[in-house]
């Protein structure tokens, strides 16, 4: 199941063909579902026996179609309705962490039309409460951008957060079955992680073992392994954080259904403990069976 109608579409399309062209190698039955408002339709015709669900965004990575997978008894790859909506709201996620004691930027949520407070400290970070891909996302520097960027978050969501900005390494945790990958460290070309970044090939490098200390290695991979846990993930999460210059691992968000293209993430993760992506696809359908 790909595409859909979120702004993450295509690369959901990428996540999924990349995905469909790993089961045609293995030679498995399978057709690709464009998830549209006949999906239900499109799976009772199709009958099939598992979804592989390869959805970015809403209405894929939020737990409502895997909420309409549990009614029509459909079995499905990866994190459930719980783990879904819980990642997907950066808010709601953002509270777990604190509750848990995990380190997370201090930020504010406001609702469209609500009167924005006063930012003393730039830069700021302002984001879609329900976004991915850096969709939506803006790093302030000065007072003369912030309505702007204010304005960019509420093109995608009802309500946004004003987010500290952490200067540091960016780095993100894989974790696949309960444990946690080796820590991958992301240099960007560009100034931060953006949607270019993300999916334009030679926009940013991956680098594995991410340079950080023992520490902040450790830190940063017992963080991924607990929000797995708390989160009540499945088969796979990869959380997103930042190291600081004092060693301090600062986590973002997790992502309940992490990338698949040929520049994502996860299958490079995969790969380094010897994974190649149709395995990698494979151990993920186990979540389903
Ligand atoms: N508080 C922050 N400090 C510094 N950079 C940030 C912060 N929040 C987000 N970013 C940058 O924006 C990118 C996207 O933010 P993230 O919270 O991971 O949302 P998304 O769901 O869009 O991936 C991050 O990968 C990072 O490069
Ligand atoms: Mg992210």
């Amino acid at each position: 199941m790909y595409g859909g109608r979120s702004s993450e579409r295509d690369i959901s399309i990428a996540s999924g063909t990349a995905v469909l062209n790993a089961f045609k190698k293995l030679s498995v039955n399978v057709c690709g579902i464009d998830v549209d408002r006949n999906v239900a339709e499109k799976i009772k015709k199709e009958k099939i026996d598992i979804a592989y669900v390869a959805l970015h965004g809403r209405f894929g990575e939020d737990g409502t179609i895997q909420g309409m997978l549990e009614i029509l008894g459909v079995p499905y790859t990866g994190c459930g309705v719980f783990a879904c909506s819980a990642s997907m709201n950066k808010d709601t996620s953002k509270k777990l962490f604190q509750y848990e004691n995990i380190l997370t930027p201090e930020w504010k949520t406001l609702k469209k039309f609500e009167v924005l407070p006063e930012v003393k400290k730039y830069p700021v970070v302002v984001k879609p409460v329900s976004q991915g891909s850096t969709i939506g996302v803006t790093i302030v520097k000065k007072t003369s951008q912030f309505t702007d960027a204010v304005r960019e978050a509420f093109k995608y969501d009802k309500e946004m957060i004003l987010e500290q900005f952490i200067r540091g390494k960016e780095i993100t945790v894989n974790v696949l079955y309960g444990n946690a990958l080796p820590v991958i460290e992301i240099v960007p070309k560009g100034e931060f992680y953006d949607f270019k970044s993300k999916y334009q090939e030679g926009c940013s490098k991956h680098i594995i073992p991410a340079g950080i200390s023992n520490k902040a290695y450790k830190t940063a991979q017992n963080y991924a392994e607990k929000i797995y846990k708390v989160f009540k993930c499945k088969a796979i999460s990869r959380v997103d954080m930042i190291v600081d210059n004092g060693d301090n691992v600062w986590v973002l968000e997790n992502n309940t259904i992490p990338g698949m293209t040929i520049t994502s993430l996860l299958p490079d993760a995969a790969k380094a403990v010897g994974y190649d992506f149709e395995s990698l696809v494979l151990k993920i359908v186990e979540s389903a069976l």
